[in-house]
């Protein structure tokens, strides 16, 4: 249910989660679309912006979602658990995440994980993870766990 201000506002993490996914929506590159979408991803204490990054090859476009999750890899802030990430568009209701963009969120901060909608008058949903992607593909937990292969060991020189 999307909601407004009041006896249900979100507290002040929340807040500040959107405030970073609003503030990450103005550096969208979207000359295509022209819809900008923001996206902000808490890992630990962290907390890693993303926008969408459309390019002349359509299909290239990355969601702003994903570049979150992408750049809290590339800088490191991925070694601590993704718990929560807000969304936001310019749309009348909430903004609600891709497929692609579900699929990466639930592998990252799986089921749980606090997923914050929002939109720029201030509509919000909060749900979990689960209730945007039940049965989310996942490898075997098992096999995901194996540890890499040894390595080649080194020849010894001639
Ligand atoms: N987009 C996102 O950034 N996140 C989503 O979850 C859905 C769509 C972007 C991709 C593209 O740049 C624009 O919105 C229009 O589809």
């Amino acid at each position: 249910m999307a909601r407004k201000s009041g006896a249900t506002a979100l507290g002040s993490n929340d807040r500040k989660l959107v405030a970073a996914a609003i503030a990450a929506r103005e550096l969208a590159h979207a000359p295509w679309s022209r819809f900008k979408v923001g996206a902000a991803a808490l890992f630990g204490k962290r907390i890693v912006k993303g926008c969408n990054v459309e390019f002349d090859v359509y299909g290239l476009t990355n969601c702003a979602e994903r570049t979150a999750v992408f750049a809290a890899f590339a800088n490191g802030a991925a070694r601590e658990p993704m718990t929560a990430i807000a969304v936001v568009a310019d749309t009348p209701a909430p903004a609600s995440p891709c497929g692609a963009c579900r699929q990466v969120m639930f592998e990252c901060g799986g089921p749980d994980l606090r997923v914050i909608m929002t939109n720029l008058r201030g509509e919000y949903r909060v749900v979990r993870m689960l209730e945007l992607l039940p049965g989310g593909f996942q490898l075997d937990p098992q096999e995901a766990s194996v540890a890499p292969p040894p390595r080649p060991a080194r020849r010894k020189k001639p």
